[in-house]
């Protein structure tokens, strides 16, 4: 395995004039392999900020950002909240449970209501793919942050594997990533597709064939130039582990199917578990990445996912340092281009 030293680059601060064309952070479809770059490597620059003993940073004072979350969560919440305090803005959280919502007040009215208290970026949640894109259509003064939109993407969680894939990895290209579990309904899978293909990544999906997202497999080998035409498909988890660089395991989503999509949770544990086992058949050293919450036990075992291999606390920690370029890339770009 080969490992890649952080390098000793300045701290981030207003005068850093990155080329940065996006008022909104939607999906990496959107991110050339450029836009890429320039977020890993400010967020490099943001994790040497994390590893100081004082780690606030006055970079968006005066800025305010809103979370609001109309799903569950602790990492991407608390990392975004994180991520803006530590860069010195005004952070307040929003839920849905408890919040006007209740009261039947409509998305877009529940957006421009929290616009209209002069907030810089929204962070927004939801279990219907598409909202973000709505929230962008309506915000003119706001950005707005993708954090998961139902099955369709988690842009800012792709950005944070690949950030921690490149630490270790080094370069992306050439090296093969295989992405296990229930990647049907993973936002995580579809937004990492763009990013690990763009970057060269060769990449293995695997699960059950229930769990593999037809939708967008499907026409993309007759298509000339169609992104995800290297896209390898592979229901057999010990011969797709066959020589990977990386696993990425991910949980089955049982709040989001409809019908029950496998046999039995027995049958899933021993044909598609990521164990201490099946992982001998990867590269010695493979990283272990998984975008949590984890069913320990189901798709991963307890010993993978605290073993040497896993990456699974810093891929936590490289969240909130990307989340600190995220925020200030779009507060910044706010201001060379109001
Ligand atoms: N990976 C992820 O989105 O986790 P949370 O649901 O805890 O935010």
């Amino acid at each position: 395995m080969q490992s890649v030293k952080a390098k000793a680059t300045p701290t981030p601060s207003p005068g850093f004039t990155a080329p940065w064309p996006h008022r909104h952070i939607l999906d990496l479809d959107a991110f050339s392999p450029q836009d890429i770059e320039t977020v890993l490597s400010l967020a490099q620059s943001m994790k040497q900020v994390l590893q100081r003993e004082v780690k606030k940073v006055p970079s968006l004072r005066g800025k305010t950002i809103i979370t609001c979350f109309h799903e569950p969560s602790t990492r991407t919440r608390i990392s975004f909240e994180t991520a803006g305090k530590l860069l010195s803005a005004d952070v307040i959280n929003m839920q849905a449970t408890g919040s006007s919502v209740e009261k039947g007040e409509s998305l877009v009215d529940t957006l421009l209501t929290l616009q209209a208290t002069a907030c810089d970026v929204l962070v927004l949640r939801h279990p219907h793919a598409g909202a973000p894109y709505l929230a962008a259509r309506w915000l003119h003064r706001t950005s707005v942050v993708n954090a998961g939109d139902g099955t369709h993407a988690h842009p800012t969680q792709a950005l944070l594997d690949i950030f921690t894939l490149r630490e270790h990895l080094g370069t992306l290209e050439g090296r093969t990533i295989v992405i296990v579990g229930d990647i049907a309904h993973s936002r995580v899978a579809r937004s990492n597709l763009w990013g690990l293909v763009r970057l060269g990544m060769r990449v293995v999906l695997c699960g059950p064939p229930t769990l593999l997202p037809w939708d967008l497999l499907n026409g993309r080998k007759e298509t000339p130039g169609h992104p995800f035409a290297t896209v390898e498909v592979e229901t057999d988890l010990d011969k797709a582990l066959e020589g990977a660089d990386a696993v990425m395991a991910l949980r089955l989503q049982k709040e989001r199917m409809q019908t029950g999509l496998i046999p039995s949770l027995r049958e899933y544990i021993a044909l598609w578990q990521v164990n201490e086992h099946r992982l001998t058949r990867a590269r010695p050293g493979a990283l272990v990445l998984h975008p949590g919450p984890m069913n320990e036990g189901v798709e991963i075992s307890p010993g993978v996912a605290h073993g040497a291999s896993s990456v699974i606390q810093e891929q936590v920690t490289n969240g909130v340092a990307v989340r600190m370029a995220l925020l200030y890339l779009l507060c910044t770009a706010q201001e060379r281009h109001p």
